[in-house]
């Protein structure tokens, strides 16, 4: 199988500091994959990297054959490379409608004033609606987005993420600040966003009960380096990883 995405010897170093180091990353089309590890790990800053918020010191960086190392975020965006973040992304005082409908717009009319024609604004709408309920939020359309909960909030921010249609998607902690059940229930819907949309989404996740459950494949970092890779029972078997997991269950 062909990976979605690779990197080769990739690194950036703030001052003294290596977050992220010497990473030979694949991520292989279609499965879901999840990227763990300690706090300061690299992860934020290794998608960061992937998604072009930030530009590497070494290293190079391919979505299928295209290397892509240098490209701005709305270009990456455009060959279909989209994220959400683990600090909130939205617009407060927009409606939970209109956050989704401006992402839909941005991807419908790339290259026009995304108000030009009537034909795309219907399509752009009935697009909105139907992201709306596939992400749970169909009731909370109309309320402006820093009126809804948490968990909700975090909803919104994933109805954004694949408003822009993407192949291939980041999700860096999305379930942070929910409680367990509302946790496995977003990353349910991942896992069902990922199959019906055929969306590759690769995940930072603190929750190792669903990191273990839902992943098809599991990248461990360390230190801004890959500590192990994996399908999860290889990495619940790795005695490194168990070490810097001490005393939690994996
Ligand atoms: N802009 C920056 N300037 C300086 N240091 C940074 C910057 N961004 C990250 N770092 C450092 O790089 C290391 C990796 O940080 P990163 O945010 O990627 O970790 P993480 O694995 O996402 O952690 P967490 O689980 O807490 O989100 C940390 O030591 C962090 O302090
Ligand atoms: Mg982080």
């Amino acid at each position: 199988m062909k990976p979605i995405i690779r990197t080769e010897d990739l690194g950036k170093y703030f001052g003294e500091m290596a977050a992220v180091h010497a990473v030979n990353l694949n991520v292989q089309q279609g499965l879901f994959t999840s990227v763990i590890g300690p706090n300061g790990a690299g992860k934020t800053t290794l998608i960061n990297l992937l998604s072009g918020y930030l530009l590497p010191d070494t290293g190079r960086i391919f979505f299928r054959d295209t290397e892509i190392t240098r490209w701005e975020p709305h270009r990456r965006v455009k060959i279909g490379i989209s994220r959400s973040f683990q600090v909130m992304n939205i617009f407060p005082r927009m409606t939970v409608f209109q956050n989704i409908l401006l992402a839909v717009l941005s991807r419908l009319n790339k290259n026009s004033n995304p108000f030009s024609s009537l034909k795309s604004q219907k399509a752009a709408v009935e697009e909105a609606e139907k992201i709306l309920n596939e992400v749970w939020l169909w009731k909370e359309k109309d309320h402006p987005a820093s009126q809804i909960s948490h968990g909700d909030q975090r909803l919104l921010e994933l109805g954004i993420a694949v408003a822009t249609d993407p192949q291939l998607c980041f999700l860096d902690e999305p379930s942070s600040g929910m409680n367990p059940i509302e946790r496995i229930k977003v990353l349910e819907l991942v896992k069902k966003l990922a199959a019906e949309r055929k969306t590759t989404f690769v995940i930072v996740e603190h929750d190792m009960d669903v990191v273990f459950s839902l992943s098809d494949r599991i990248v461990v970092m360390n230190r801004g380096k890959i500590l192990a890779e994996g399908k999860p029972d290889e990495i619940r078997g790795n005695q490194e990883v168990r070490d810097i997991y001490l005393g939690e269950e994996i």
